[in-house]
């Protein structure tokens, strides 16, 4: 499959993500290694990107443009006891993107994104977003480094501001300079955890139709689908749920472009 002409329209459009379903086609994936209770260095994984997937990895990785800064083979939510937690909302520090490769999937397991732009429906006051805007907010990990906002408009969008972003922050890393701007942060982290509970923390098989009222997506990453996400246009996390079969956990490839 060329890529290219999507991966230029997510950029090109400034969407929030771009999902690829069966990136590679009908191309056999590998066959992935059972974890069962081994580890993850127990299991060697391939340490380089040579499988059939990571073509089309490294293609993305051209077309974006950014540096890769960090890059994982993992295998996730796995635990002894089948039962994994959800992964709450969070942007990934210090990427500008974030794309996950998925050799093996799972069909009761969804990885999920909300717009930052969604988020700010959900707060019940709109001031705060202003706030977070104009805010100037500095960093105890960058002292020597100009403040910054928590957020920025972008055509008519509230997005992570790049400051956030391309200095690897989170959101507790930040200093507020005022008793207003750190309400209008606390608002904000209280939204999301509203939205975590609301959304993610759910034992789910199908997507259900009335999380669109949140603006919230959920994509059920199986073998050979690519997803990328704009960390600062949306945040991500992962559903709860009983695994199966545990040694057939997830596996995704993923990688981090940005600029720290
Ligand atoms: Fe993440």
């Amino acid at each position: 499959m060329n890529l290219k002409p999507q991966i230029l329209k997510f950029l090109g459009h400034n969407e929030p993500y771009c999902f690829i379903k069966k990136a590679i086609g009908n191309q056999a994936l590998p066959n992935t290694p059972v974890r069962g209770q081994l580890s993850m260095s127990e299991l060697n994984l391939p340490k380089q990107l040579d499988l059939k997937i990571d073509k089309y990895l490294l293609e993305i990785v051209k077309i974006l443009n950014e540096p890769i800064v960090n890059l994982q083979f993992n295998i996730d939510s796995y635990d002894l006891e089948n039962w994994s937690k959800h992964l709450a909302f969070h942007y990934d520090r210090g990427a500008r993107f974030t794309v996950l490769a998925t050799l093996r999937g799972l069909s009761n397991k969804f990885t999920a994104i909300i717009p930052i732009n969604n988020i700010i429906d959900h707060l019940p006051d709109k001031k705060v977003a202003l706030e977070l805007c104009k805010a100037q907010y500095g960093s105890e990990l960058n002292l020597s480094k100009p403040n910054f906002p928590v957020m920025e408009l972008h055509c008519g969008k509230y997005v992570l501001s790049s400051s956030i972003i391309d200095q690897g922050l989170e959101f507790k890393d930040l200093i507020g300079l005022n008793k207003k701007a750190q309400e209008a942060l606390c608002t904000l982290l209280s939204t999301i955890t509203l939205l975590d509970e609301a959304i993610l923390d759910k034992e789910i098989t199908q997507w259900p139709k009335e999380y669109s009222k949140f603006g919230a997506v959920g994509f059920n990453l199986l073998e050979g689908d690519i997803l990328i996400l704009n960390n600062k246009m949306i945040l991500h996390g992962r559903t709860c749920g009983y695994v199966e079969i545990p040694h057939l956990n997830r596996w995704l490839r993923v990688i981090f472009l940005g600029r720290v």
